[in-house]
Formats: structure tokens, sequence, C-alpha cells
């Protein structure tokens, strides 16, 4: 469609969430669910996007700007109906097809969307309402049929309907397409004399059909798409929606998920086929994971990039790299900036931050590993501690390849082992060790012999 303007409504305080986080921040998996909102409005080529905030809006604003582009905003100080809010948004709503969706209705799809305008521009109209049939209509705005001649002609809110009305299971689902001279000319005569003393955005559908303009409703199959979010039940079904959408996309993809409801997968991440995630998985950002991985049980996966054949086991894993054939866990944890290369183990209890672990390097336990550079084939003996950090500064271990670290090594950056170099188990090394060589940096062992006899004597 051309000339799409999408403006998002997003004003509320959404009092019955119970919360100090505003409503639309709350999160569906990885992201605030009016992101989701944002995104389909690109999705379906909006040219632009105005979100109206209100309550407290701006860390509404702020965490918006952080995590979208190309977003404007309209600021509704009070929060006086969604027609109010509309108002708010000024020249924006001058021009072109005006989509109206609520920021708490992340679930909308874009294939759903695409119909309904489609429907519009056929049909001529100056508004469509997209409307859904429920069981319960409770608390909805209903669609109402003119008697005379079959067609829509208003939407009352439950609050002003008529017990004949409050029947009526056809309801507004809070989205419509207005062409842009048909909203700005009903807002124009829009009033407050309701129940709430509100500007209802769903009067001006009366004003519209009054004014001898086309009017209709499409009615959408999927009522889920629709499910508003008021507190923090829905906000859990709304979750278990979603997350059922994006493994049964995956799983049709070809990636096995032995448990989907107990695995959560945000919608921009990649696997690969025949990549196995097992229960408890939790995988978010813009994670991207290859083929024939094993991932999990338990495992935490934030903005990493993981390549074919590698296995992670029960480990947390934040903006970190590995190649293929590599191994993690159970029970590691790799840091920003880890990148670690082909045929990697990286075992139990062992943490990386800031380095780079070059192929067929071995750290299988109780390991810390920061700021530094990690050749190839090296060994880590159990118990190695890089101290990268003197209190104010962050230096860097180099260890080049081959390199042998013995247990319970303390190495003291900046510090550089070289390739093929052994440091002694138990050593804390200060000073750079040739290549090659062994370093002890210990006290050699005496033994007194005899002395528990003496003691035990006295
Ligand atoms: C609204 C519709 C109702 C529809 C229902 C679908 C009106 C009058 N009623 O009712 O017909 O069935 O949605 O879910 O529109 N908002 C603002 N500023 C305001 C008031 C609301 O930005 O002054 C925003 C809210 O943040 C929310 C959205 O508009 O995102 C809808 O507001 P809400 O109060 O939830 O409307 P409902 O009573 O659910
Ligand atoms: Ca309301």
């Amino acid at each position: 469609m051309n000339d799409l303007k999408v403006v998002i409504l997003a004003a509320g305080q959404g009092t019955r969430m119970k919360s100090d986080v505003p409503k639309v921040l709350h999160k569906i998996l990885d992201k605030p669910m009016v992101e989701y909102v944002i995104g389909v409005s690109k999705e379906v080529g909006a040219k632009e996007v105005c979100v109206v905030v209100g309550h407290q809006s701006a860390m509404v604003k702020s965490i918006i700007k952080d995590r979208c582009d190309d977003v404007s905003f309209a600021l509704q100080k009070e929060q006086l109906g969604t027609g109010h809010a509309l108002m708010q948004t000024g020249d924006f709503i001058n021009s072109g097809n005006i989509l109206v969706l609520c920021g708490d209705t992340p679930l909308i799809k874009a294939e759903t969307l695409k119909v309904f305008m489609d429907y519009h521009e056929k049909e001529g109209n100056a508004v469509t309402v997209m409307s859904m049939c429920v069981e319960d209509p409770t608390g909805y705005g209903r669609i109402v049929i003119d008697q005379k001649n079959g067609s829509f002609s208003k939407i009352v809110e439950e609050k002003d309907a008529n017990a004949e009305e409050k029947k009526i299971k056809e309801v507004n689902t809070g989205v419509y397409i207005f062409k842009a001279e048909a909203l700005c000319e009903a807002l124009s005569k829009l009033q407050n004399n309701n129940a709430q003393n509100e500007y209802y955005l769903t009067d001006t559908v009366e004003i519209i059909a009054n004014s001898g303009k086309n009017v209709s409703a499409y009615m959408s199959m999927d009522p889920n798409e629709f499910m508003g979010i008021n507190n923090k039940l829905q906000l859990s079904n709304a979750i278990a929606v979603m997350r059922d959408r994006i493994n049964t996309r995956l799983m049709l993809d070809g990636v096995t998920i032995t448990d989907p409801a107990s695995t959560y997968i945000g919608s921009d991440v990649k696997i690969e086929r025949d990549t196995i995630i097992y229960p408890g998985c939790m995988i978010e950002g813009n994670t991207q994971i290859g083929k024939s991985c094993i991932i999990g049980p338990n495992t935490k996966i934030t903005s990493s990039k993981i390549d074919d054949c590698v296995t992670i086991l029960n480990s947390v894993l934040d903006r970190a790299e590995i190649k293929g054939y590599s191994s993690v866990g159970p029970f590691a944890y790799l840091r920003p900036d880890s990148k670690i290369g082909e045929h990697v183990k990286i075992g139990d209890f062992v943490e990386v931050k800031n380095s780079n672990i070059d192929d067929g390097t071995k750290v299988s336990h109780l390991t810390y590993i920061g700021d530094s550079d990690v050749g190839k084939c090296v060994n880590f003996g159990c118990g190695t501690v890089t101290v990268n950090y003197d209190g104010k500064t962050k230096n860097r271990c180099k260890i080049g390849d081959g390199a042998f670290i013995g247990c319970n090594t303390n190495l003291v950056a900046p510090v550089e082992i070289e390739a093929r170099a052994y440091t002694a188990a138990g050593s804390t090394i200060t000073q750079n060790v040739p290549e090659d060589s062994l370093a002890i940096a210990r006290n050699r062992q005496e033994n007194k012999e005899g002395w528990r006899k003496k003691n035990d004597n006295e």
C-alpha cells in the first residue's frame, strides 16, 4: 500500500499490570511488547511510524529509540481517550492511509494486516475496522450493524452499551485503517459525552459513516492475534503463544526441540537444521546457531554466534563466538567478546571473558581466562587464573601455541607464555616465559623427617 503510516497507541498507564514498568515495555521473550508492534508495522511497509507516549514517556521513548530505528513520537500528556491520543499526532495524520495499532497487542501478524489493508483498498473505504468474534465479549467495543440496511454503523463501548448491544459477540480488535482526510475530519467533530468522558477513537466510525463515506468491518479468524495484554496473567499467555509460534517455525525448518514448552527462543534467533535443543533453554537476541549442534539442557545464550557441530551443556553465553566442533560446559560462562576457535574444549566451571582461544585448545576445568590471547593446542591445567585486573587497569595475557599451563597457575598480566613453554603446577607467573622452557615460580618442597613423632611426644 502506498502512503502507509502507522500510529501505535502506547500512552496508557496499564494500571492492571501492577508494575513500576510501563506496560508496553514488559517483555515477550527477549523484546518489549511494543517492539513487536513496531516490527510488524515495518514488515507491512509503513513509510513512517509514530508512537503515542504519555505515561512514563521518557522511559518508553528512550528504550524504543535504543532498539528501533526510524520511529517518531507524539506526547499525550493526559490520557483523555484513544481519539484524543490520535489528535496529539498533529501533521503525522494529514495524508496517506493511517493504520492504527495498540502497543499492547504484540501478537498481530503481518500477513493478517496485509489482507486487511488490501480489503480496505479494494472496498475504497474511508475507514475499515478489524473485528473478531469472541465467546465472551466483556470489555470490548461491540460492532453494531444497522438493522435497516444491514451495514456496519458504529462501535459501542461496553460501558455505554445497552442490554441488547452487550450480547453482540462481534467486537472491535482496536486495529483500524483510515483515509487521512476522513480521520482528521472526524477527529475535529469528536466529543466526550460518554460513560468514561473520553474522546473515543471508536466514535469516528459513526461520524464517518454518517458523512456518507464507506465504512466496514473486516472479521479476523484468529482472536489470539489481538489478545490485549492488561495484566501479568495475559502477559504469560502471550509469551506462550509467541514461544509456540517461533518454536513451530524452527521445528518445521528442521531444528529438533525436545520440549517446546520449556524452550524460549527469541524471534530474531537463527538456528540451522539438525541442531537439537534440550529442555530449559533460553536463546535470545541475534544469536545464530549452525547445523548439528547440541544445546542444553538448561542453557542461556544471548546474541552469540555458534558454528556447526558445537555442544553446549548447562552453560551461559553472552555475546560469545564459537567455531565448529567445540564443546562448552557443563557449567561454563562465556562472557562478551569471548572468541573460541574450532575443536576447543571449554569444560566445567570455566569462565572466559574478552579473550581469543585458538583451535584445539583445552580448558577443561575450574579456570578463569580474562583479557587473554591464547594460541592453538594449549592445555590448561585445572584451576588456572589469568590475573587480569590490578585494581586499576585490565591487562592482557598472551599464551603461545602448544603451551602447557600447570594446575593452579596464576598468570599475572601483562605476561606472555611463549610457544610450547610449560609452567609448573602451583606457579604464580609474573615474568614472560621464553619458548620451549619450563617456569617454576613457587617454593621448593622441604620434608622435615620425623616431625610428627617429635610433635606428638611433646
Ligand atoms: C479499546 C477500544 C475498544 C476495543 C479495545 C480492543 C476505544 C474507546 N475502545 O478499548 O472498542 O474493543 O480497545 O482492545 O478505543 N491509549 C492511549 N491514550 C489514551 C487511552 C488509551 O494511548 O488516552 C492507548 C492505551 O495505552 C492502549 C490503547 O490505547 O494501548 C487502548 O486503550 P485501552 O484503554 O486499553 O482501550 P480499551 O478500553 O481496551
Ligand atoms: Ca480503557
